[in-house]
């Protein structure tokens, strides 16, 4: 008040100086101040002044405006009563023209002027701001669009209030303050966010204030967005799986709300775990393929496919199989298989065609050059889920011998096979022949389907079946040529050995290779054999005539026969049999005391002075000759063996064992597998050169 007084009295001495000026003629002129704001807030209800003075002039006319809109007019100090229209009925004129609401109303927030004059001293006006302002209640935020996905242009919260306004809004997302910007549009009771993304998602608070009230709503929002990019995963991790693998395939991916899942393999929709992995047991190689994640937001209806791709594969049967034939005479054609796997197994032989190859069964024929003999061609063969190998040898015949065999068939007839087996790979063609003549199957000639045997049916053993035959064996490697001279039932070689006792002889023998032989008849002559040599009765003797005591099959080569008694003399021999008939019998060979005549043992029993002296000079020889070396050679085992020879010597048979060969064997049968060994005994002993003794030394 005091500033008001101190200009009013500014003015009104200006205007004394003014009137002074212009010669006292005008008096002062008519001003109106305001004491208080001009901007008046006020709350609904309330009472509100806006204030005015004036100076200058008694009782001017008073006029109000709400806007342009006249209100009051009225002249101070007047008995008349303001002219106020019906509808401002809540306003008063106070007496200094003041303008009073009672019960103020949000109607009557406006801009008012006032005007006051006075005809003579002139006019003058001030303006006023008046705010009504109700308490803020009842504020609600709406979101448009309704959903907000991540990628649309942009989404709004509007707010409306039931009642009141506010003179500042603010709006904070996350507790921070939103300004204008790119992102932000703030608008008339609205924010608009350029576009959304996820990072959008949040708490969005509404500020609202008036002088007389302030409002903060909340509001979450969600940005809807995916199905993201998914993460395709398979369990266990394999390129390819074993038919009655089991598998679990998964496909998740971010998105709000998550995204559901399915799988879709060959158009049909398969049942997920509620984790939405799919999963497979005991898997088919029908279940190879394309598997779909389909992938979809239920609240966008945003969907996703991936692909992935499941490989089941069945193993082929164990391993590889390689082999080679003949292809024609020079044509060699190597088959690599390995079935039974899905896909099947790729087949290729590298070392001859590295461009050609083949699936499941793969034949490749190639010429056949020398240096494919011999040379192991490898398939390489590779499935998915392994690789193996195989490997053949192809080679021409080459060295072979030809076997002879012999045998009776179902009809008690003998049949004689004749083996050419030349172990060529692929096996060779064989050609018999016969004195030039090619021997066809047929008749008394079969010749296997592989061509390698030749059997002869009942052959007659002479000239006409017997001789020489031709086995001329052929494959694209090369041919071979072999004779085979068959011949009937023979022994070679044979030998008899007796042990010490001479109770127990062993008899062996040796055929010629290409002999055609059934079996073996042994026999002897003398004393019947018993089966054990104690508590037998006296044995009877017998005649000279040889009888069959044994019979072997084709493959024996020696026997043992006992017991004899040691007091009797025995010969034995054995018969080669083809068949029904029987061959040469081999050489006779004599067990026993002597087997010599009464004269003959006579005349030994003259001799035997002089052969006692003959010995002892034999002795005294082996003796000094024993001395001798001893002198060289430390130790020589001969000695034992002349010792033996010399206790044994008293007793007049013992030089006719040495002499019949029989040796002395406690241990057992000696060895008789090579016949040289047996001819070697054959020849050397009875030469009564001491060194062979060596070898039958014996400890006793
Ligand atoms: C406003 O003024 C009227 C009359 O002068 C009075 O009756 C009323 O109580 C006042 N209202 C307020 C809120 O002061
Ligand atoms: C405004 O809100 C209050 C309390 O929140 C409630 O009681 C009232 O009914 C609301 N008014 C309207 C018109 O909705
Ligand atoms: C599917 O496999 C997964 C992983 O092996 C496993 O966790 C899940 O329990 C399985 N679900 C069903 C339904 O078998
Ligand atoms: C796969 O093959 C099995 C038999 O091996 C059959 O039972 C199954 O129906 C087949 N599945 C499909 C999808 O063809
Ligand atoms: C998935 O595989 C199906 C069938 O093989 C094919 O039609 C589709 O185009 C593939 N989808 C994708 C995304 O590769
Ligand atoms: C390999 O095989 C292919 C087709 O099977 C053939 O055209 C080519 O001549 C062969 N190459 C050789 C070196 O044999
Ligand atoms: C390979 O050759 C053999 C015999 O020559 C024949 O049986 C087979 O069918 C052939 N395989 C293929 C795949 O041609
Ligand atoms: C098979 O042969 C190929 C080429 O000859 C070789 O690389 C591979 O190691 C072999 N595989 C096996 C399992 O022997
Ligand atoms: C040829 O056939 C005979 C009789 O059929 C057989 O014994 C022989 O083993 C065969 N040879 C080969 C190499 O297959």
């Amino acid at each position: 008040m005091p500033v008001h007084s101190g200009r009013t009295l500014k003015r009104t001495c200006w205007g004394i100086l003014l009137t002074f000026l212009l010669g006292g003629i005008v008096d002062c002129r008519l001003t109106i101040s305001v004491p208080g704001p001009s901007i008046v807030d006020a709350k609904v209800g309330s009472n509100v002044t806006l204030s005015v003075l004036y100076t200058g002039a008694t009782d001017p006319v008073v006029e109000w405006m709400m806007g342009i809109l006249p209100i009051v007019t009225w002249s101070i100090g007047s008995s008349q009563p303001p002219d106020i229209p019906a509808r401002f009925d809540a306003l008063r004129i106070e007496s200094d023209g003041s303008l009073t609401f009672r019960d103020v109303q949000l109607k009557h927030d406006s801009a008012y002027t006032v005007r006051m004059s006075k005809s003579g001293v002139g006019t003058d006006k001030a303006t006023f701001t008046l705010r009504v302002f109700d308490d803020i209640e009842n504020v609600s935020v709406s979101v448009v669009p309704v959903k907000i996905v991540e990628g649309t242009d942009a989404f709004s919260l509007r707010y409306s209030t039931l009642q009141g306004e506010a003179d500042s809004v603010k709006w904070y997302f996350n507790g921070k303050a939103i300004e204008n910007g790119a992102r932000y549009d703030m608008g008339d009771k609205s924010l608009t966010i350029m576009d959304p993304t996820r990072r959008e998602t949040g708490r969005y608070t509404l500020d609202l204030t008036n002088p007389f009230s302030s409002v903060t709503v909340d509001k979450d929002i969600a940005v809807l967005y995916g199905p993201d990019a998914p993460v395709l995963a398979v369990s266990p991790q394999k390129v390819a799986f074993d038919s009655g693998d089991s598998l679990s395939l998964s496909c998740g991916a971010d998105g709000d709300p998550a995204p559901s899942v399915s799988w879709v393999f060959g158009g049909v929709t398969l049942p997920v775990s509620p984790d939405g992995s799919l999963n497979l047991t005991n898997v088919q190689t029908n279940q190879s393929g394309v598997y779909t994640c389909v992938l979809v937001n239920a609240e966008t209806g945003d969907r996703l496919e991936r692909n992935f791709t499941i490989n089941v594969y069945e193993r082929p049967s164990s391993s590889p199989v390689c082999s080679v034939e003949a292809n024609g005479n020079e044509d060699l054609q190597y088959r690599c298989q390995w079935t039974g796997g899905d896909p099947e197994a790729q087949l290729s032989f590298p070392a001859l065609n590295t461009s050609s190859s083949g699936s499941g069964d793969f034949n490749l024929t190639v010429t056949a050059t020398p240096d494919l003999s011999g040379k192991a061609v490898t398939c390489t063969a590779s499935h998915p889920l392994l690789q193996q190998n195989c490997s053949v040898t192809a080679r021409g015949p080459a060295g072979f011998l030809p076997l002879v065999s012999a045998a009776v068939d179902g009809d008690g007839k003998l049949v004689a096979t004749v083996s050419c087996d030349s172990m060529s790979v692929p096996i060779a063609m064989v050609t018999w022949s016969r004195g030039g003549q090619v021997i066809t199957s047929g008749g008394r000639y079969l010749i296997s389907p592989n061509t390698t045997v030749l059997s002869i049916l009942d052959p007659t053993l002479d000239t006409s079946d017997l001789g020489v035959y031709t086995c001329d064996a052929a494959n694209p490697l090369g041919r071979l040529e072999n004779n085979v001279n068959l011949i009937g039932p023979k022994i070679s070689e044979s030998s008899l050995l007796n042990n010490q006792e001479g109770t127990v002889v062993t008899l062996s023998w040796e055929t010629p290779r290409t002999s055609i032989i059934t079996g073996f008849e042994v026999q002897m002559t003398g004393p019947d054999l018993t089966s054990s040599s104690a508590g037998s009765q006296p044995r009877k003797p017998r005649t000279d005539e040889f009888r069959t005591v044994q019979k072997k099959p084709g493959d024996a080569r020696s026997t043992h026969l006992g017991t004899l008694d040691p007091e009797s003399n025995y010969r034995f021999r054995v018969v080669p049999v083809a068949g029904q008939r029987v061959g040469e019998p081999s050489k006779e060979h004599r067990a026993g005391p002597g087997g010599l005549s009464g004269p003959a043992i006579a005349g030994i029993a003259a001799g035997i002075p002089c052969g006692i002296l003959l010995l002892l000079i034999i002795i005294a020889l082996i003796v000094f000759c024993a001395c001798k070396r001893k002198r060289r050679q430390t130790r020589y085992p001969v000695s034992r063996a002349v010792e033996k020879v010399v206790t044994t010597q008293p007793n007049l048979n013992a030089p006719h064992n040495l002499l019949t060969g029989g040796l002395k064997n406690v241990d057992g049968p000696p060895d008789y597998s090579t016949h040289e060994a047996s001819s070697e005994r054959s020849s050397t002993l009875p030469s009564m050169v001491p060194p062979l003794p060596v070898r039958m030394a014996t400890t006793v």
